[in-house]
């Protein structure tokens, strides 16, 4: 479970990826949870292996725990241990994940698919440091930094009532966001030299060089399997086409994407913590909005479109009005909105809302809405 990896920092020339090493930098010396949100295949696990890395703890262990491989039944003795007799097949003491990374660094991947029942038990570690072990009665205090990893959107699951509200805004403290790579333009180039060049000396191959439009054609490519998806295609490009320079034809060829879209939503990050479900729901509405305005803005709309957007969303977000209502009428007027947003686009209003688009037709005839827009 020791992780070990030489890359000490994300690889790319583009803001973000810069501001995100900075981060790093930042608060691993301390020992505040991180958690890293994105796609998968941005490289979360790299980010949490260079916390580890910079921090105090680097001489110490780093486990990684893959919250959502691990069954339900045993991932509290995983976790935390158990005595002996706990349950059947319980033959000695045995300690878990977090006594094994004292003084060291937890990686929670895939946290989102945690269950509820043991989210509750992070959050006592995490506000106190102590937990049980399974079948045990004696409080076990340990010194561990949690890093928690999730290509989920996380505050759509504490909606969705999958995840819980406390442990998310526990959580998100800090929140290290890494954009999809088609987002970062700027970094297809380096990321592509970085895995080729691996790949050449790995396997003892001449790297020619790429001609000018095969690298602006990958560079423009879409990469929903991020630099995971990048990072395969370099393997089997130079591998196939050994001792000559990749053309545009090579690409092409090799370029047949894993995925057909982004393999989850961007998390919608949240402004402030402690709340209820409908302030919750209110703050991503809130967002959503400002999305819409940056979109917009981004579009060089003319100030007058602006503001006429602005107006004709209040509407929606009239937080007394949404005060009032129960969780129907806000499932109503997410969805209302949503319609709006993507034009009747019900596939890509189901992706947003991370449901099936038949569930969303069904919502649309239960709640009677009417395309009046
Ligand atoms: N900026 C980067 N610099 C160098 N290598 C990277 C970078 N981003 C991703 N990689 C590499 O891409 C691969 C995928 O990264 P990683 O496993 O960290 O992704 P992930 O976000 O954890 O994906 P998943 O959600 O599927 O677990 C790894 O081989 C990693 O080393
Ligand atoms: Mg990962």
């Amino acid at each position: 479970m020791l992780y070990l990896n030489n890359i000490m920092e994300l690889l790319g020339n583009s803001i973000q990826i810069k501001e995100i090493n900075q981060i790093i930098r930042q608060v691993a010396p301390t020992d505040i949870s991180v958690l890293i949100t994105g796609e998968s295949g941005t490289g979360k696990e790299v980010v949490a292996n260079c916390i580890h890395e910079y921090s105090k703890r680097k001489d110490k262990a780093f486990i990684t725990v893959n919250c959502g491989a691990i069954p339900e039944g045993i991932i509290e003795s995983e976790l935390f241990g158990h005595q002996k007799g706990a349950f059947t097949g319980a033959i000695e003491n045995r300690e878990g994940y977090f006594e094994m990374a004292a003084k060291g660094t937890i990686f929670l991947d895939e946290i989102g698919d945690m269950p509820l029942a043991t989210q509750v038990k992070i959050l006592r570690v995490l506000e106190s440091g102590e937990f049980l072990r399974v079948g045990g009665n004696k409080n076990i205090h340990v010194d561990v930094r949690v890093v928690a990893a999730t290509n989920k959107n996380l505050s759509q699951e504490v909606i969705n009532k999958n995840f819980r509200e406390d442990l998310y805004f526990r959580l998100r403290l800090v929140n290290i966001h890494i954009p999809p790579l088609r987002e970062r333009k700027s970094d297809v180039k380096v990321l592509f030299e970085h895995f080729i060049d691996e790949v050449c000396k790995k396997n003892g191959i001449e790297y020619r060089g790429i001609e000018d439009d095969a690298m602006e054609f990958l560079i423009n490519y879409v990469w929903y399997g991020n630099a995971r998806e990048l990072k395969n295609f370099c393997e089997s490009i130079v591998v196939l086409n050994p001792n000559k320079k990749l053309a545009l034809a090579d690409v092409k060829k090799n370029l047949h994407s894993e995925f057909t879209q982004p393999r989850q939503l961007p998390a919608v990050p949240l402004i402030t913590k402690d709340y209820s479900e409908k302030d919750l729901i209110m703050r991503a509405l809130f967002e959503l909005k400002s999305d819409i305005l940056d979109i917009k803005k981004l579009l060089k709309y003319k100030d007058n479109e602006i503001n006429s957007i602005q107006t004709d969303s209040d509407f929606f977000i009239n937080r007394d009005r949404i005060k009032n209502m129960d969780d129907e009428e806000i499932d109503k007027e997410i969805l209302v909105y949503l319609l709006r947003l993507h034009d009747w686009d019900v596939k890509k209003v189901s992706d947003n809302l991370n449901q099936t688009p038949r569930n969303v037709y069904r919502k649309i005839k239960k709640y009677n809405i009417i395309k009046n827009f």
